[in-house]
């Protein structure tokens, strides 16, 4: 018998990506196989976020869109996984015939199960219920060869004013430290050399777990992972930057030199209001304090634009903060209402039209640091990891530095997976472009 094709289609964050992996791993066992066209498909899924209110609504219209499909095809099973699918629970099914199945993030588990009751008894299934316990170990259906997420906690136990997530992904839980390991473990054995931990605040993984250990001490075991040569994290949250940590990422030589320390605004007033719990000069320390102890290391950061009530005095503290950390990378967003949060029910909304002329504001301040930031590198060697060709030009290769940045580079198949030494050639606001230079062992 020939193999059921699974379609998904991923909203959002890396988490949600990663997710989609799962989904698709623990599918494959079912017999499906992952396809590019939803119109082929035996099973589609789309899998939601709802963290700002346009990534909602384009999870609903997909969702509509493929319904339709199934007017040719009454077989075809259609879910909707994720956040929003964790919010409105039975609700979508009312507003979607045809819906097979919904289920939240931490039902992922269940699809197998889920599938096999919706097949068996004709009957849509619904699962946003969070099980007890620690998130369980499933299989991932990875697309890169090189580079594997992996997933070390779920939820948030913090109450940022704006967020949906402490709602949507529910409260923290980390995986336990000896799952993780494994799962790394095994990613060195099928050739990773690089994994990226997940988790919604990171660093406070362990706080829930009775192993008395924290995420320095996991970074310290995931370290001595033969076979994986470089680690990265997502998303660190400020008042979770331990002295130790700091220490550890210094001392470690898998960890990169590349931090996402999301700051938000730049202005204390927001921050308060914002409920982010820290302030611009403790926030200013802390990378202060990262930049001695870990010389060459990148900063990202997220910034809202727009939070209600804040003034133009109070985004031109946030500008001058973007211009102060020397950020190498900023993400952006408009303030989004989001239902049930503290923040929609501020008094002070910010006028859609200020939030957009404020974010072009940011835009042009953004690109020109990170121009400015990665012409700095023009004629230095980095250790570059080949990630593939190039989607831009496929007789180039991609990879990046330690530091995060996008290089592309002249190479050949059989070199993906391994360590070059690029030498930079020119820069833009992107990504770089390079001139293999042979290591000294060639
Ligand atoms: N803990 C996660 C946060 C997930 S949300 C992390 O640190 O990555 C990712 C980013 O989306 C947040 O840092 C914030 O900048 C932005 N965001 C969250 N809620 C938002 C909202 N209501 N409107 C606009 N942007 C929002
Ligand atoms: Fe959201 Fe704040 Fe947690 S941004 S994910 S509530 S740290």
């Amino acid at each position: 018998m020939s193999a059921k094709r699974l379609y998904i289609k991923t909203f959002g964050c890396q988490m949600n990506v990663h997710d989609s992996e799962r989904i698709s791993g623990l599918l494959r066992n079912e017999g499906y196989r992952l396809t590019e066209k939803p119109e082929e498909a035996d099973m589609i899924i789309v899998n939601t976020c709802n963290i700002r209110e346009k990534s909602e609504q384009k999870g609903y219209s997909d969702l509509g869109r493929f319904a339709m499909l199934k007017r040719d095809k009454p077989d075809l099973i259609l879910g909707m996984a994720g956040c929003v699918a964790q919010k409105d629970g039975e609700k979508v099914l009312k507003r979607y015939k045809g819906l097979d199945l919904v289920f939240g993030s931490s039902n992922i588990e269940n699809v197998p199960q889920m599938i096999r009751t919706i097949t068996l008894k004709a009957q849509p299934v619904v699962m946003v219920e969070e099980p007890p316990g620690p998130p369980k170990t499933t299989p991932a259906d990875r697309k890169d060869r090189v580079r594997g997420w992996v997933s070390i906690m779920e939820g948030c136990d913090r109450h940022c004013a704006f967020c949906v997530v402490p709602t949507t992904r529910g409260r923290e839980r980390s995986r336990p430290s000896a799952e993780i390991v494994q799962e790394v473990t095994h990613l060195a054995e099928a050739g990773y050399k690089e994994i990226t931990l997940l988790g919604q605040t990171v660093n406070s993984y362990g706080k829930n777990l009775d192993e008395g250990l924290d995420f320095a001490d996991l970074l310290r075991m995931l370290d001595a992972v033969d076979g994986i040569e470089r680690i990265r994290f997502m998303s660190p949250h400020p008042c979770d930057m331990t002295l130790k940590l700091i220490e550890m990422m210094a001392e470690l030589p898998k960890v990169c030199e590349y931090l996402h320390l999301p700051l938000q605004s730049g202005s204390d007033a927001v921050l308060a209001r914002m409920g982010r719990g820290y302030t611009l000069s403790e926030y200013r320390q802390m990378t202060t304090r990262l930049g001695q102890w870990i010389p060459g290391l990148a900063f990202s950061t997220d910034i809202i634009i727009g939070f209600p009530g804040e003034t133009e005095d109070d985004f031109q503290k946030t500008l001058d903060a973007v211009a102060e950390f020397e950020y190498d990378n900023v993400y952006y967003f408009n303030y989004s209402r989001r239902p049930n949060t503290p923040a929609d029910r501020f008094e002070d909304q910010v006028p859609e039209e200020v939030k957009e002329a404020r974010f072009e504001r940011l835009s042009t301040l953004e690109k020109s640091l990170a121009r400015q930031k990665n012409q700095v590198l023009i004629g230095t060697v980095q250790e570059v990891l080949v990630e593939g060709r190039s989607k831009r030009d496929r007789a180039k290769f991609t990879g990046r530095t330690r530091s995060n940045k996008l290089v592309h580079f002249e190479s050949a198949d059989d070199e993906i997976g391994q360590l070059l030494n690029i030498r930079i050639a020119s820069a833009g606001s992107t990504c770089l472009e390079g001139i293999r230079i042979p290591s000294r062992s060639q």
